[in-house]
């Protein structure tokens, strides 16, 4: 498979009631498919990151996250693929490569894994940590936790070009809001970008204006581009990394009626607002209605 290749995201048309909802037709962009372990919205991030490393021929790429965490994972199968070195600095000074299956698999596909107390890697955004990882390391491009930088944004606003022009709602799930902000940045003007922040008390429009600021310039345009945004906060489950019964019914139901499977931690929460939504509006007039699997489907 050719590196960064993304023919296998779908657009799958979900087969919704005609009486209940009327004038809607629902499609999801299955990033999910992709690959499996450098799944949806990940291989949007890496896209440009690996171009990057390759151009200032660097040896890989340095960056951080938790034991469980997807980007892990999805950096240390993306570098191996791209023929680069990866390293992953990894929460908490007690683990090992040994202490679950996500860390294993990282350290099988060649990433180097170092563990840092919880107090170091709090510290990981701060100037003097960063410079000292790049003195430390210098052949290594720093990716941020989740790949949330510039380049990582420019991937996810590719998207937008495998979607349907005439697209009037686009639905998404938001953790740092690398993955929406690319989008918003690259969507036509009649569509309207539905956000669904996964984490509780969560500013979004805040969030994603920091985040839009290097593209965007000036106060104006992004507060104009905010203004199609619409923020769905309240189907977070409790917070980041919390879901109840309903919520696991709710992703077991989608998978048998509409043949789509969800995560627990964003698509499930995601999808769900874009139900809720749904049966609260009575369009007069045909609307395409997209929601964007960004995978984590290794999550459950
Ligand atoms: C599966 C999945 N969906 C959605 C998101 C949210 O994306 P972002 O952090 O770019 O807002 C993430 C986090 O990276 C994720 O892993």
């Amino acid at each position: 498979m050719e590196l960064f290749e993304t023919s296998k995201s779908i657009l799958q048309e979900i087969q919704l009631d005609r009486v209940k909802f009327p004038n809607v037709r629902l499609l999801v962009k299955r990033d999910d498919l992709i690959h499996s372990e450098v799944s949806g919205n990940k291989w949007r991030k890496l896209k440009y990151n690996i171009e990057l490393v390759n151009h200032q021929k660097k040896d890989g790429i340095l960056t951080f996250g938790g034991a469980y965490s997807n980007h892990l994972l999805a950096v240390a199968a993306a570098c191996k693929l791209a023929g680069l070195k990866s390293i992953g600095v990894v929460r908490g000074e007690e683990l090992t490569s040994d202490s679950n299956e996500n860390l294993k698999r990282c350290a099988e596909l060649g990433m180097e894994l170092l563990f840092v107390s919880r107090e170091s890697y709090d510290e990981r955004n701060e100037k003097s940590c960063q410079e000292g990882w790049k003195e430390s390391h210098p052949s290594y491009l720093l990716v941020p936790e989740g790949g949330s930088n510039y380049y990582g944004l420019v991937g996810c606003q590719e998207i937008c070009k495998e979607l349907p022009v005439e697209m009037d709602h686009l639905f998404v799930a938001q953790g740092t809001t690398t993955t929406s902000c690319g989008l918003l940045v690259g969507l036509g003007e009649n569509t309207t970008l539905h956000v669904v922040p996964v984490l509780k008390g969560f500013d979004a429009k805040a969030e994603m204006r920091k985040q839009l600021f290097p593209f965007l310039i000036d106060e104006e345009t992004i507060t104009e581009q905010l203004d199609r945004v619409e923020v769905h906060p309240e189907f977070h489950f409790g917070g980041y990394g919390k879901w109840n019964q309903e919520l696991i019914d709710f992703i077991s139901d989608c998978k048998t009626e509409y043949d789509l499977p969800l995560d627990k931690i964003y698509t499930g929460k995601a999808f769900y607002a874009l139900m809720d939504w749904l049966e609260k509006q009575q369009f007069q007039t045909p609307q395409t209605i997209v929601f964007l699997h960004t995978g984590g489907l290794q999550n459950g």
